[in-house]
């Protein structure tokens, strides 16, 4: 069987990510595969009631980091372990490195305790213990904040995230950084500076290198 692959879009508000996630389905499914396009927080009935809340309704940071990866969990075990045990193509806009993005360095969250989280939410049956459900590759779209928050700018009513301030976006931008850093052959930094269909070219590059297109 087809082994299935799992692969994540990250990037702070503005960066253009989402477009690619319908041509990178798209892409998978003229080449014969069953794919499976979801987000996070979302994704399940649950996470998207998660969603609504935690986009929408003022909350401590504790409460914050608890509802991503409540709505994690749930989105792991309905939608995600069973698309990959089939063989599918999982490709979720954002996961868990958006919660050390956002909550971890944007409102400084503390990174242990997100560790943690992150231990017990993405153990998960079909894998053996101690190793955690992670996508075997995360498209980075990096941007300058000043001008990912000039194509926001109108677009629509901004969320609790959208609305920050742009030092916020600095430091979530930072927190991707080290992320991708810590660990540099999952992630593919995408500059998502330029013209669409040169985002999309780096787009289709990263994953042909990692041989799941032609
Ligand atoms: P986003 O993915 O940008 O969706 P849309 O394009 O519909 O706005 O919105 C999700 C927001 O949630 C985004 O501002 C980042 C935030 N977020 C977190 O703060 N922590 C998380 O763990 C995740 C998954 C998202």
């Amino acid at each position: 069987m087809t082994p299935g692959l799992f692969i994540s879009f990250e990037g702070i508000d503005g960066a253009g990510k989402s477009t690619h996630v319908q041509a990178l389905a798209q892409a998978f499914r003229e080449a014969g595969r069953a794919v499976v396009l979801t987000r996070e927080p979302g994704g399940t009935p649950l996470a998207e009631q998660l969603r609504a809340l935690a986009l929408n309704a003022p909350m401590d940071p504790l409460t914050e980091a608890l509802l991503m990866f409540a709505a994690r969990r749930d989105h792991l075990q309905q939608v995600i372990e069973p698309a990959l045990a089939r063989g599918d193509v999982v490709l979720c806009d954002r996961f868990t490195d958006a919660t050390f993005a956002y909550q971890g360095a944007g409102r400084g969250f503390d990174l242990a305790v997100l560790g943690q989280l992150e231990r017990w939410v993405q153990s998960v049956d079909a894998l053996p213990a101690g190793q955690l459900r992670q996508p075997q590759l995360t498209l980075w779209f990096e941007i300058d904040p000043d001008l990912a928050a000039q194509r926001l700018a109108g677009a629509r009513a901004p969320d609790r995230f959208e609305s920050q301030p742009a030092g916020f976006f600095r430091r979530v931008a930072q927190g991707y950084g080290d992320r991708a850093r810590a660990e540099p052959r999952r992630f593919a930094r995408i500059d998502g500076s330029q013209p669409r269909e040169a985002v999309w070219q780096q787009v289709l590059a990263a994953v042909r290198r990692k041989g799941w297109l032609a």
